[in-house]
């Protein structure tokens, strides 16, 4: 499966261009399978279906648990690292959690769930997210993630969009300094679902939470009384692994499904190459189980290759900023997958924070989840990476399952900020506004991909022909990024950022809409347009513009409240960094509010709007321009 040298990257993909199926059959090969798949690919972009290795029965955790046993079965699977860095590090060998999520797979069983329900999970980073996730997967169960930031009213929105039948939560959550509480949360989305019937609770704080008889239990307990023999489901390829809920530019999150086959090969393929993961070496993914680097590189890729993954309860800065390094040290982490966000953030604090620990054990540096600038790039290449270890910059979406375009750690040659090449398997291709591919080097356009990978996105949750909208109606017959690319003279490609209305902040996806409708429920807003600026550490912040009934008494007052109903709508993440109070928009004569000019504005680029005279009111331009932020 592990490739080892250039010229043999070019050969596999050459391969996998030629012959997908033989290619893609081939690394399958090395995988459990409890039956042969009967027809390794189908697929159709315009009707939005792919399938992968159809008629083959497997379960996931088999290859992430059970195949290790043997060999490894005492080698550590996970290093748990706990918010307070007083508290002691777990580490948890594959024969432990192979036996813990077969207990927690007899819970959820006996609380009667099974193979297709739908459970969802909102849990701090504790071993016990990995053991629930993998739970599920177990008994063939849905597991929904959600991410711990959001609000009551999203995972209320994410229950009742897949009908979650079961939530997995704890009863608060250690960030840094404060105490957050989960299980709370949770009872107030339940105020707005009605198909779950068990809510498990997990100890992490002890913080008092309300349990009500005959819904909730309690985690602890409830594995006491269970065995910890659980057969792994057996599994068609195609079906449904798990829903994951992201944003795109219209309407509410969309539940993105990955099923088990497709993405179990995907995940662990690009794990072995991309880190080009050696026996032994920890691996330090620092993004959340709630988003999908989470999914793939926390705990199915780096499970499934036999890797020991280190999970972290905390943030980068607490209790200061030399925490991931620290971290590191500790650990003696090999590589170290994390965003361009929190290296920037980490870079501003200055380099004390970094010359007091021992980073020799670093061989690998990997960044993901938003373009990285180049003086970004360079810091952490030579003051992590003392400048010899390879930095890979991974381009991929939740949709991808896994990544896409991106250097193979030591062995193709880097270019700073270049996500690089595609991975074998993977057709990039440029595509202008018309649909015209864009041939030749030199070039940029809009990122789109014109055959399947075995880790596309299969559907979207109870929606297909959302899917088919949003991904392959664009530009027919290829599946259509979001994102804007440019491909250089020697062939690399670097990512330039969303062409839609999605905002990347710190990593985070946004859609323009959902933040908008939020501040649009405030008391008193008429209208808003968001947009996203220039960040220096969060890349991309939010700007809104908003029009209200009367003009705000105490404008500074009526910022926060907004931005406390965008916390309780959405929640913090989605918060505006910048608000200003307008009377109009610009907007056409048909009514389309006209962000390109939002978006100069926010950006202060006053002298470059383009053409106004389309407008309904270009006075309103004026006026905006004037009270910039
Ligand atoms: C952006 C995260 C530039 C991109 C894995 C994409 C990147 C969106 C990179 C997906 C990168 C991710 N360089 N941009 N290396 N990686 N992106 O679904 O805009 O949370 O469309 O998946 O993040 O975000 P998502």
């Amino acid at each position: 499966m592990r490739i080892k040298t250039f010229e043999e990257y070019q050969t596999a993909y050459k391969q996998s261009v030629d012959d997908p199926e033989g290619f893609w059959a081939e690394v399958a090969q090395q995988f459990k399978w409890r039956k042969p798949w009967k027809k390794v690919l189908s697929w159709d972009f315009n009707e939005a279906t792919t399938k992968w290795y159809e008629g083959g029965e497997m379960n996931i955790t088999e290859n992430a648990l059970d195949r290790h046993l043997e060999e490894k079965g005492n080698q550590i699977a996970i290093i748990w690292e706990p918010n307070d860095p007083g508290d002691e590090a777990v580490r948890i060998t594959y024969s432990v959690l192979h036996d813990r999520v077969c207990r927690f797979a007899n819970v959820l069983k006996k609380h009667g769930v099974k193979k297709g329900d739908r459970v969802c999970i909102y849990l701090p980073m504790v071993p016990e997210l990995t053991v629930a996730v993998l739970a599920c997967a177990r008994i063939g169960a849905v597991h929904s993630v959600v991410f711990g930031g959001f609000s009551a009213k999203s995972i209320a929105d994410r229950i009742n969009d897949s009908a979650c039948t079961m939530v997995i939560t704890s009863d608060g959550a250690y960030r840094g300094n404060k105490v957050i509480p989960m299980k709370e949360t949770v009872d107030n989305a339940l105020d707005l679902c009605s198909t779950v019937k068990n809510v498990i609770v997990m100890t992490r704080t002890r913080t008092p939470v309300s349990m009500l008889k005959g819904r909730d239990l309690w985690w602890e307990e409830e594995v006491k009384h269970v065995d910890s023999v659980c057969p792994a489901e057996p599994m068609d390829a195609e079906d449904t692994l798990f829903i994951l809920y992201t944003s795109g530019s219209t309407g509410k999150p969309k539940g993105v499904v990955h099923t088990c086959g497709g993405y179990m090969i995907f995940a662990t393929y690009t794990f072995a190459n991309v880190f080009q993961y050696e026996p032994g070496e920890i691996h330090f993914c620092t993004a959340d189980i709630g988003w999908i680097t989470g999914h793939s590189y926390i705990v199915y890729g780096p499970l499934c290759y036999g890797a020991t993954s280190v999970i972290f309860e905390g943030v980068p800065t607490f209790p200061d900023a030399g925490r991931l390094w620290q971290i590191v040290e500790k650990h003696k982490v090999n590589i170290l997958y994390t965003a361009p966000t929190a290296i920037r953030s980490l870079m501003s604090f200055g380099l004390q924070y970094v010359k007091d620990h021992d980073l020799s054990s670093l061989t690998k540096l990997g960044s993901v989840g938003e373009p990285i600038n180049e003086e970004a790039w360079q810091w952490f290449k030579q003051n992590i990476g003392g400048s010899h270890c390879p930095l890979v910059d991974t381009w991929w979406q939740t949709e991808t399952g896994g990544i896409m375009i991106s250097p193979l750690a030591g062995i193709t040659p880097e270019k700073p900020t270049y996500a690089t090449l595609p991975l074998p398997g993977i057709q990039p291709v440029l595509v202008d506004e018309s649909g015209n591919v864009i041939e030749g080097n030199d070039v940029s356009g809009n990122l789109c991909i014109k055959f399947p990978w075995p880790g596309i996105i299969r559907t979207t949750y109870g929606d297909h022909e959302r899917c088919k909208q949003t991904y392959f109606s664009t530009y027919p017959g290829m599946y259509f990024t979001g994102d804007g690319c440019l491909r250089d003279e020697d062939g690399y490609y670097r990512i330039t950022g969303r062409v839609d209305d999605v905002l990347n902040v710190s990593g985070h996806r946004i859609g323009t809409a959902e933040v908008e409708n939020a501040i649009n429920m405030h008391l008193g807003v008429v209208e808003s347009a968001v947009v996203g600026y220039p960040h220096d550490i969060k890349g991309q912040g939010i700007y809104a513009f908003i029009i209200t009934d009367t003009k705000p008494d105490d404008a500074e007052m009526f910022r926060k409240d907004i931005s406390a109903t965008v916390a309780r709508i959405i929640g913090p993440i989605a918060k505006p960094d910048k608000i200003q109070f307008v009377s109009g928009l610009p907007k056409t004569r048909s009514g389309k509010i006209m962000r390109r000019i939002l978006r100069k504005i926010s950006e202060h680029d006053m002298n470059n709007l383009g053409d106004t005279s389309t407008l309904l009111d270009p006075a309103v331009v004026e006026e905006i321009k004037r009270g910039a932020l």
